[in-house]
């Protein structure tokens, strides 16, 4: 049971019990029971009708759904400082990168790819991620790929097979291909949930991204793909026409991509990585023209050694805001609904009585200081399925 009051600036993301989109309420109360799941939202007043516990008092702070941060490779070991450092002097990013941190993370004990994982996983907690989604694809061979679907098993429940990241160099592309949708996928498949390809230049083309996910969907995996990245290309299209639960990145898009995006608008969701644009100094996707055109965004981390080294989704809320063209409650709502969706989720990303317990404790008035102080910790307290995990209530 936990009940708090004395919430200045309630953020649910259920229109109907608050104002505007974000369901927004001033001077709230919240209830959740013994299993974790929100019992009631509303006017603090109303709380002694909802539970007979002494409420926690929040001191006027800002209280908002907890990130869901739908897109993350946190499965690897090494990083790629030196290739930071080069591309900061000018040398372009490109996915061969992949490569150096395929080797690092071969040569890795398993509890050091454990440890690597758990200790990013809690680091993103700590801003307020309570909810990820962990990819493999530093490992491309059967043993590797499998164990590192293992490992990202012990993270989280939302993990995804991306053994189709990049062809390791001294195997033929057909040969791998067969070996990504044979031995590889049945190997990964207990411990997947989706599946994952990278359709972009230097990685996989269309027809053979449209092989891979089609044989996961095949075999009981959810589909999503990382598209329009390096160029444009057919990668959108292709997510669209497989009613993928997510096109990811659509850094180089075009207005029919964008239209395709619009009219698959419940099914697709478009994921904004703000980060790696950032970090791999690339122009940044229009997101305010987007929503304008209709298309669900999801704003996530992309958490990886190479493109975007960062576990911070109030910091990527920054990016998208500042440098995206979104608003704040845009990108609130991205972060933590849009999230849920890109991971078909309704039972997490919002404040709606039967949903998890997931929240932030902010140290600021409302959720506008996320966008509005980039990269200074706001997290006062961290909640998941009702228990406080970081910080202090
Ligand atoms: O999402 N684009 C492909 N994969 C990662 C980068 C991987 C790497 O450079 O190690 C991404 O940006
Ligand atoms: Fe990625």
């Amino acid at each position: 049971m936990l009940a708090l009051n004395n919430i200045g600036h309630l953020v649910t993301n259920d229109p109907s019990i608050g104002n505007g989109p974000l369901g927004i309420i001033n001077n709230a109360g919240l209830v959740a029971d013994d299993d974790g799941k929100i019992v009631w939202c509303g006017p603090q007043d109303q709380i002694d009708q909802y539970t007979e516990a002494q409420p926690i008092g929040c001191d006027g702070c800002a209280i908002i759904p907890g990130f869901v941060d739908s897109h993350t490779h946190i499965v690897f070991a090494g990083d790629r400082a030196q290739e930071f450092e080069a591309r900061m002097e000018g040398l372009p990013y490109a996915a061969g990168g992949i490569q150096s941190t395929m080797m690092a993370t071969r040569a890795a004990s398993d509890e050091l790819l454990s440890l690597n994982a758990q200790h990013l996983a809690y680091e993103a907690l700590c801003s307020g991620t309570t909810t990820l989604e962990v990819k493999s694809g530093y490992g491309l061979s059967v043993k590797d790929e499998e164990r590192s679907m293992r490992i990202a098993r012990t993270v989280t429940t939302e993990t995804t097979f991306l053994g189709a990241h990049l062809y390791p160099t001294d195997v033929d592309q057909e040969d791998y291909v067969d070996l990504v949708v044979g031995e590889m996928l049945n190997a990964c498949l207990p411990h997947a949930k989706w599946i994952d390809v990278f359709c972009d230049r230097g990685a996989f083309d269309v027809d053979q991204s449209r092989e891979i996910l089609k044989a996961g969907a095949k075999a009981g995996l959810g589909t999503r793909i990382h598209a329009n990245q390096l160029q444009k290309g057919g990668g959108v299209q292709l997510g669209v026409e497989l009613g993928v639960a997510s096109c990811d990145h659509c850094t180089h898009l075009t207005e029919k991509d964008i239209e395709a995006l619009s009219s698959a608008n419940k099914t697709t969701v478009a994921t904004l990585l703000p980060a790696a644009e950032l970090c791999t100094r690339s122009p940044f996707p229009h997101a305010r023209h987007m929503i304008e055109q209709g298309v669900t965004i999801a704003l996530a981390t992309d958490c990886n050694p190479g493109s975007s080294y960062t576990t911070s989704m109030p910091f990527v809320m920054s990016l998208a805001v500042i440098l995206m063209g979104m608003t704040p409650d845009q990108a609130l709502w991205s972060s933590t609904q849009g999230g849920a969706q890109a991971l078909r989720r309704t039972d997490i990303g919002n404040l709606c009585a039967g949903s998890r317990a997931d929240l932030v404790v902010l140290d600021a008035p409302s959720h506008i200081h996320l966008a509005y102080r980039p990269g200074v910790n706001q997290t006062r307290a961290v909640v998941r399925g009702g228990k406080c995990v970081v910080g202090a209530l």
